[in-house]
């Protein structure tokens, strides 16, 4: 599977791929994080529970162009079994470049390099078909995802 996305990816590298830097450091700075995940409209975390989350993740990728973060993705796992991506982000002006295909190669080959045989996503509305093109299936066999979020205590 990730060879075949290796073989699109080769295909339809663009001008902008032969520019950008791909990092694995999980020691990034938390507000570039908060950053890019704020230019997608998603909300505010603590810059201290962002280090500790990259901190714990089993793999971080990050894309740099002229010295700004233009995508990201994180995945948490037991690092035998299974491993689950969060935080798939591609800042709007970078977006539609191939920058998220280049996230999630590198996410997927860190993950197959690990020898980590599934891994899992929760696609927000409208991504569905950019996960299909590398292979992940929706309720594969019936199976659903279930979520319990804690109640916060008053
Ligand atoms: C979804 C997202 C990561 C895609 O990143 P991107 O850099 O624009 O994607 P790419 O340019 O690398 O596109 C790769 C392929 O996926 C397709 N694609 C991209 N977004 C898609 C979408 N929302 N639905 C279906 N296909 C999509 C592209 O057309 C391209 O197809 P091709 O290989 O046939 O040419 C980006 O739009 C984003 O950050 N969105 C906001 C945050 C978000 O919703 N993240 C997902 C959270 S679950």
């Amino acid at each position: 599977m990730v060879l075949s996305i290796f073989k699109k990816f080769d295909d339809k590298n663009g001008p902008l791929l032969n520019e950008v830097q791909v990092s694995r450091d999980k020691s990034i700075n938390p507000e570039d994080v908060q950053d890019i995940c704020q230019s997608v409209g998603w909300s505010w975390r603590e810059p201290e529970l962002i280090r500790k989350a990259l901190k714990n993740s089993v793999a971080v990728i990050s894309v740099w162009h002229n010295g700004a973060m233009v995508g990201f993705a994180r995945a948490t796992g037991d690092q035998v079994f299974n491993a689950t991506i969060w935080d798939m982000a591609v800042r709007p002006s970078y977006q539609g470049q191939g920058v998220g295909r280049l996230v999630m190669f590198e996410i997927l080959r860190h993950l197959e390099d690990d020898g980590i045989p599934l891994v899992t996503l929760y696609a927000d509305p409208g991504t569905d078909g950019f996960y299909r093109k590398f292979g992940f299936l929706s309720d594969p066999s019936g199976v659903r995802g279930m979520f319990r979020e804690s109640i916060g205590k008053d």
